[in-house]
């Protein structure tokens, strides 16, 4: 799972989206024109608008290439005239673009010739790229009914002048920025009076601009504009009103729709206001309270203000997901119990703590599409009166506690379903028999841990339209039909998770085409075996089989049969199977490739120069085989590795002199039990990035270098979790807190508060010799250090004790000499200690923890004496005895939850990523805190909003 991956799909969607507004555009644009006006156009006119187009410095679609081309303004694209004085009333010059994409026509800057034109009283630029401040000018167009600078590039401050625009009914400023590799620069108003001078205003949107300014006087001036029917204040950094400047005047309303989503209105004052609005109960259509952290999980506070739902009988969508709302569910239904008829059609209350079971009087909603009820605290069963909602196209109650059986008898209505989640609760059933045929066509459907098993369902293979299928942790065990292979489902497929469960049996070698390019195929952690097909590799960007009984099929996978075609897998785990076959050599075709994972097979031969393809490759685990020869001069093409693990297997050679140079970006490097030679070359200190070295078990000789105190992160105690270090994220693990933890030798680490901290040197069973390098002691971050079993001579290095956070120490095996440093005493963590078989003399440093241990890890040392040696010679008085020092178990203060798995490398599952973001807000926080440095922002920016767009679709 990777940013490029996720880069590369996003310009796919650019792409589906462009060709999808062309269609559009060539409709609509022919619309505009007024055919066969019997004037020409005002000349004036017709020179300013050559002006305009001389400011467009580039325009993208070619919106304007006809204009000029005849006499008659009037018919050029996106222009409109009176058709009684020709004068031009109407400019609309569209870009393309929608809340997930951006794709402006023009560049360049808006002209002042706009000023000309007097009667003009529609202008809609939206979607364009003006980059500048909104130009005081446009308050003279002075006949302007609807204004649309939607996406328009402008930023800055808005100016005062706007506000001159007094016959304005329509003003659509919306700069909500979703994409943060356009350059957006923000908006922002110094004060909001000049919107109360627009009295005629119907609909408001500055979604997007920030608004922090007016905090106290926003609603007032809301509540003079009386005919506004719509307000939209998306992410205007809106707080909440201090009580006492708001006059609660009893104002009347026309208001239809209100959308304050994601401010940070952080308590329910809104509702006071709302309260007072009298018309509210029979004109609001629309309330979207979303992503403000409103209620603080307070049960009064959410009563309180829920309150206001009793009268609003024309509501058709209430949006307040991420509100923190503690409600009974079955109370909202309540709330509209006396309404004549039943209006709400999309209710969405995901990732709060809405609490309780559905109640049976859902069924009387007849008129509810949408009901996202996701990441909440709903028990009990699901009831079958939800079947009686016919309408309903979205059922989102993942990730609750629900139980009880899912039957034929709750989804036979829905003829209009798209969407079914139900992932993730505490225990529901699927008992539809295999064969049902389902009155509904999906999109999207995903049971993630519901129990469907034993038998495949094989009532999904009718879902022609599915672009998500979830049935991983299902308990299914059984074989996957052939019939389900040569579907269509197949074909369309973006998203396939079968993951954990028990199937088993071949995958036939069938020629899938897949058209949706797939972005994920998880078939992990089953008892699939026989031969990987090739077809797997057609389209699919991310591939999991690891985790099966896979005997064969690695090269029928990578090594194309016919034609060559780059592939654009990018991520492909098929580790832990029982591949037994020669290591391929086709990965030319790979170039896209982030990660590569084969660990735990039984891989045979060298290792082949086609890798250094993978210019790409950041992770790179191929421990556990039995690979042999050299690592290829080539590899260090490999520039992007972060991640690189080929212990135990039987490699041999020299590590190559510019190792270090060439992986400037290794966070963890195992060479563990392979049969390397040489020296460490001097190269190493220069891997800044360095956590975790482990090159234990081999042959290497020579010294330690003595530059290695500049391996910056290893000298760094706190540093920023390391950009580039994978996690992974346990679906099912409902706690925020952060886990991280590095399991070798039955050892496990805790490490404190943040993420990829854990760093350590092992270079233990190697014939190194020398000096330990004094430099050794700066490196202040490390955990642990493993220098055992090899022929080092010389002192402990003196200043030690500087190592403050170790945990592990192993310096058994050499031959070390003098006595141990007393500055280790500093050392408080120190949970596993080992200085046997040296030459160390002296007495043990008392009044530490040194003395809890065992007195076998000071043995082979004939020099040293006192506690838990025995006492030294003409030391009269008993070493005082160390009072209650027991080993501390540090760990349990570090484990807190979050997992991190540092063996599984960088990769997230695309769902436990998206599926997590979805639902828990806080999470989201700590993914961006997580990537805040790298520069890929992008990518989780792009993540976090495609969930949104699944919430929202
Ligand atoms: C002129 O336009 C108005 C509306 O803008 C329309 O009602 C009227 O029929 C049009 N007249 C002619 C001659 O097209
Ligand atoms: C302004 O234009 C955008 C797209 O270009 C459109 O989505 C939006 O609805 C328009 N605003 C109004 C108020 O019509
Ligand atoms: C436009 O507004 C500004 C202040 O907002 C004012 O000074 C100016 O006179 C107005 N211009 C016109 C033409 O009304
Ligand atoms: C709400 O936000 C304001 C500032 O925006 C802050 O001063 C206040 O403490 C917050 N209140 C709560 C309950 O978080
Ligand atoms: C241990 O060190 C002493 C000098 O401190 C030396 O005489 C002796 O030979 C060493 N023993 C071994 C086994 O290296």
């Amino acid at each position: 799972m990777t940013w490029h991956f996720f880069r590369r799909s996003y310009k796919h969607l650019l792409i589906v989206l462009f060709s999808v507004w062309l269609t559009y555009y060539s409709c609509h644009a022919g619309s505009l024109e007024v055919n066969k006006t019997h004037f020409q156009c005002v000349e004036s006119e017709r020179d300013a608008l050559l002006h305009f187009k001389q400011g467009i410095s580039v325009d993208h679609c070619g919106l304007l290439d006809s204009w000029g081309h005849t006499q008659d303004c009037c018919r050029w694209p996106g222009i409109r005239c009176d058709n009684q004085s020709g004068h031009i009333i109407g400019i609309k010059l569209r870009g393309s673009g929608s809340d997930y994409s951006y794709n402006p026509c023009f560049e360049g800057t808006l002209s002042i010739s706009l000023i000309n034109f007097k009667h003009l009283k529609y202008l809609d630029l939206s979607n364009n790229n003006f980059n500048g401040q909104l130009p005081k000018f446009i308050g003279s167009l002075a006949s302007l009914e609807q204004l649309n600078l939607s996406h328009s590039g402008f930023w800055g401050v808005i100016p005062q002048e706007i506000g001159n625009l007094s016959r304005l009914t329509s003003l659509d400023l919306n700069v909500v920025q979703l994409y943060e590799d356009f350059d957006i620069r923000p908006m922002r108003v110094d004060n909001l009076w000049w919107l109360s001078r627009m009295r005629l205003l119907r609909e408001v949107d500055l979604s997007g601009i920030d608004l922090s300014a007016t905090t106290n006087i926003w609603l007032s001036i809301v509540n003079n504009l009386s005919s506004l029917r719509e307000l939209r204040l998306g992410s205007c950094k809106l707080s909440q009103n201090s009580p006492s400047s708001l006059s609660y005047i009893n104002s009347s309303t026309t208001l239809t729709v209100i959308d304050l989503n994601s401010n940070n209105l952080n308590d329910t004052s809104i509702f006071e206001w709302l309260f007072n609005l009298s018309g509210l109960e029979t004109n609001l259509i629309y309330l979207d309270l979303s992503e403000n952290q409103m209620f603080a999980n307070n049960l009064q506070l959410s009563l309180h203000a829920m309150k206001l739902l009793d009268n609003l009988c024309s509501l058709q969508t209430l949006d307040m997901a991420y509100t923190n709302l503690n409600y009974k569910f079955s109370d909202i239904f309540q709330s509209f119990s006396t309404c004549p008829h039943k209006a709400l059609a999309s209710l969405i209350l995901d990732g709060n703590q809405v609490w309780g079971s559905i109640p049976d009087s859902i069924g009387a909603f007849y008129f509810l599409k949408e009901l996202r009820v996701g990441g909440n605290n709903l028990n009990g069963t699901i009831t079958q009166s939800i079947g009686k909602l016919t309408m309903l196209e979205i059922l989102d109650l993942s990730i609750n506690s629900l139980n009880g059986t899912l039957t034929i008898a709750h989804l036979s209505n829905f003829s209009k379903l798209r969407l079914l989640y139900l992932s993730l609760n505490k225990e529901v059933v699927v008992n539809i028999s295999v064969d049902w045929i389902p009155p509904f066509q999906l999109d999207t459907l995903r049971l993630g841990s519901c129990k469907i098993g034993p038998y495949f369902p094989r009532w999904i293979i009718t879902q022609k339209n599915l672009l998500i299928l979830d049935i991983s942790n299902a308990s299914i065990s059984d074989t996957i039909p052939l019939s389900f292979w040569s579907s269509s489902l197949l074909s369309g497929i973006r998203y396939l998770y079968m993951s954990h469960n028990m199937i088993y049996g071949m995958i036939p070698d069938v020629s899938i085409i897949f058209n949706n390019s797939p972005e994920i195929i998880d078939l992990s952690y089953n008892f699939l075996e026989g031969v990987i097909p090739s077809f797997l590799r057609n389209n699919v960007s991310v591939l999991y089989l690891n985790n099966n009984k896979f005997s064969e099929g690695l090269r029928n996978l990578l090594c194309p049969h016919t034609q060559v075609i780059r592939s654009p897998l990018s991520d492909l785990d098929i580790s832990n199977n029982l591949l037994s076959e020669k290591f391929p050599n086709c990965w030319s075709y790979f170039d896209q490739l982030v990660n590569l994972q084969l660990e735990n097979n039984s891989l045979w031969g060298n290792l082949p120069t086609s890798l250094d393809a993978l210019d790409q490759l950041g992770g790179l685990d191929l421990s556990n085989n039995n690979l042999s020869g050299e690592i290829p001069a080539s590899l260090v093409n490999c520039k992007s590795l972060t991640f690189l693990d080929v212990a135990n297997n039987s490699l041999v050679g020299h590590i190559p002199p510019s190792f270090g140079h060439s992986f400037r970006n290794l966070i963890i490097l195992n060479l563990q039990n392979n049969g390397f030679t040489g020296v460490l070359p001097t190269s190493f200190c220069d891997l800044s990035q360095l956590q975790l070295m482990d090159l234990s078990g081999n042959h290497i000789s020579g010294t330690i270098p003595r530059c290695l105190y500049k391996l910056v992160s290893m000298s760094n105690i706190d540093g920023a979790p390391s950009n580039l270090l994978g996690y992974y994220l346990d679906d099912d693990d409902d706690d925020d807190n952060t886990r991280v933890m590095w399991k070798r030798n039955e050892q496990t680490f805790g490490v404190s508060d943040s993420l990829g901290l854990l760093k350590g040197i092992d270079i233990s069973n190697n014939k190194l010799e020398g000096h330990i390098p004094e430099g050794i002691s700066s490196l202040i971050g490390l955990k642990f250090l493993n220098l055992s079993r090899n022929n080092l001579t010389g002192f402990i290095m003196p200043r030690i004790g500087q190592l403050t956070s170790l945990e592990s120490l192993d310096l058994s095996h050499n031959h070390l000499t003098g006595e141990i440093p007393a500055s280790l005493a500093q050392v408080s963590y120190l949970t596993t200690f080992d200085i046997s078989d040296n030459n160390l003399t002296g007495k043990i440093p008392v009044g530490t923890q040194l003395q809890s241990f065992d007195a076998s890890n000071y043995m082979g040392n004939p020099g040293l004496c006192g506690a838990p040696l025995p006492t030294c010679a003409g030391d009269e008085a008993p070493a005082i005895a160390p009072n209650g020092y027991h080993k501390q178990d540090t760990k349990d203060d570090f484990m807190l939850g979050l997992y991190i798995s540092v063996i599984l490398g960088f990769i997230v599952g695309f769902w436990g990523v998206c599926g997590t973001l979805v639902v828990k807000r806080s999470w989201r926080h700590a993914y961006f805190r997580f990537y805040e440095d790298i520069k890929d922002r992008v990518y989780v920016i792009w993540v976090v909003n495609i969930a949104r767009a699944w919430r929202r679709s």
